[in-house]
This record gives C-alpha cells, sequence and structure tokens, in this order.
C-alpha cells in the first residue's frame, strides 16, 4: 500500500469507529486535528506521514473513557498500523505521539505534559488537539460535553479549582464555565509552534470575548 492508501484506511476506520460520538471526540474532531496538524506541518515541515497518522490515531483509546487507556492505546495502534503494513519504525514515532498527547491536567504547573512529547511531529499533532479545544469549536465541544455529563452551564457561587493531578482533574466536575479556567484559557500558553500559536491568539480572544458577552448577559446587562 502506498502512505496515500494507508492514510485512507485510517480515514475509513475511525470514521466507522467514531460515528456515534456525541463527547466531542467525534470523527469530526479526528478530521479537524488531522487538517489542523496538516496546515501547522506546512510551515513545520516535519514528516508529513507520522503528522498525518499521529492527528488520525491520537484519540484512539480516550483515557475519560476507556479503562487502561494507555496499554489500549498502544494495543491498538500496533494492531492497526500493522495490519496496514505500516514500518516498525513509522508505528514507533505514532506510539510516541499517541502515548503523549493528551492533556491529562488542568493546572498550569502540568503544562509540562508538553516536556514529555519529544518529535516535532508530535508537537505538531498536540497544537492541533489543542487548537480543537478552543476558540467557537472549543465552546461548542465544551457545552457539549458538559451536557452529556449532565453538569450545570454556570453557577457563580463554584470558582474554578487548580489540580495536582490527572486523577484529581479529571474527577473535577462542576458547571462548565469552569472548564474555560480550568483548561481551555491555558492552553495558548502552551503552544509548541510559531502557526499554531498565531492560530491560537485568535481563538483565545474570541473566548474571552464569548466570557464576558456571557457574564453581562447573565447578569442582565445586555
Ligand atoms: P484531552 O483529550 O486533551 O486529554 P480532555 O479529554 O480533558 O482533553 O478534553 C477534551 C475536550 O472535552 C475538552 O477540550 C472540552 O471541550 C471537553 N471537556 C473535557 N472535560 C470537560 C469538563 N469538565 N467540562 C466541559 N468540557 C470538558
Ligand atoms: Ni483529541
Amino acid at each position: 500500500m502506498t502512505n496515500k492508501e494507508i492514510i485512507a484506511a485510517v480515514i475509513a476506520h475511525f470514521k466507522k469507529e467514531f460515528a456515534h460520538d456525541s463527547s466531542g471526540h467525534d470523527w469530526f474532531h479526528i478530521e479537524r486535528v488531522w487538517k489542523l496538524a496538516k496546515t501547522i506541518n506546512q510551515t513545520e515541515k516535519a514528516d508529513e506521514f507520522v503528522v498525518e497518522l499521529g492527528a488520525l490515531l491520537h484519540d484512539i483509546a480516550d483515557h475519560k473513557f476507556v479503562a487502561d487507556a494507555d496499554t489500549v492505546a498502544e494495543a491498538r495502534t500496533i494492531t492497526l498500523l500493522s495490519n496496514l503494513g505500516v514500518e516498525a519504525a513509522i508505528i514507533e514515532k505514532v506510539l510516541h505521539i499517541v502515548a503523549n498527547c493528551s492533556f491529562k491536567g488542568g493546572a498550569k504547573a502540568n503544562m509540562s505534559d508538553n516536556y514529555s512529547m519529544k518529535s516535532v511531529e508530535g508537537l505538531i499533532v498536540q497544537d492541533a488537539d489543542r487548537l480543537d479545544a478552543i476558540g467557537a469549536i472549543g465552546v461548542a465541544r465544551t457545552f457539549a460535553f458538559g451536557g452529556k455529563f449532565g453538569n450545570s452551564l454556570y453557577d457563580p457561587a463554584i470558582a474554578p479549582a487548580t489540580f495536582n493531578s490527572a486523577e484529581e482533574y479529571r474527577n473535577n466536575r462542576t458547571h462548565t464555565i469552569n472548564h474555560f479556567y480550568e483548561k481551555l484559557l491555558l492552553l495558548k500558553d502552551g503552544m509548541n509552534t510559531e502557526t499554531g500559536k498565531r492560530m491560537a491568539e485568535k481563538r483565545h480572544a474570541y473566548m474571552e470575548n464569548f466570557l464576558s458577552q456571557f457574564y453581562a448577559e447573565w447578569n442582565g446587562e445586555a
């Protein structure tokens, strides 16, 4: 199979796999991350095949929904790619991306999550995934996620929290507005690539506008 055929086969696999997701991790999230990663790579010029595979596979086992997600992600990646005849050296590179892509923690201190990602291809995929968590799409995904988990939109009495571990972050579910302070507004400063940083600035400003309009409407002032 050519690289192009392998990418097409991986796309077909995930379209089927993620068809019915409503948590914000559906096929279209994967597709947007794949497109964003390709856009970023136009200036970064890293290995295109690894970038594309990393983007397409980055959510192959979501730690929120899959127990022992790291092990499952590794096994699924190896099975999928070796069945398509992808060479071992490429599979290794994709495994590194899949293992290190997730945000996994809200606290600013945990932005060091970045530093476990060692490859340029991985840094590009991480930027693409983070971009899809912010901006207009980010707002939409976040409220969709909150609704799915039964969280309220907002409660002024419950302030945002900071977290010391991935578990603390994961187990803390308050109202959806808090998620902006616990994760989304922190992402801009953790971007890796110049293109990613530029795109994040615009999406970040959009979220800040959204929040000020939200509070104005909440208080009957707009
Ligand atoms: P990652 O997949 O990078 O580890 P998460 O799985 O924590 O990140 O989050 C992916 C997306 O799901 C977020 O960008 C957000 O839109 C949504 N999400 C996650 N946790 C929450 C939450 N507590 N409240 C609202 N939305 C959330
Ligand atoms: Ni993702």
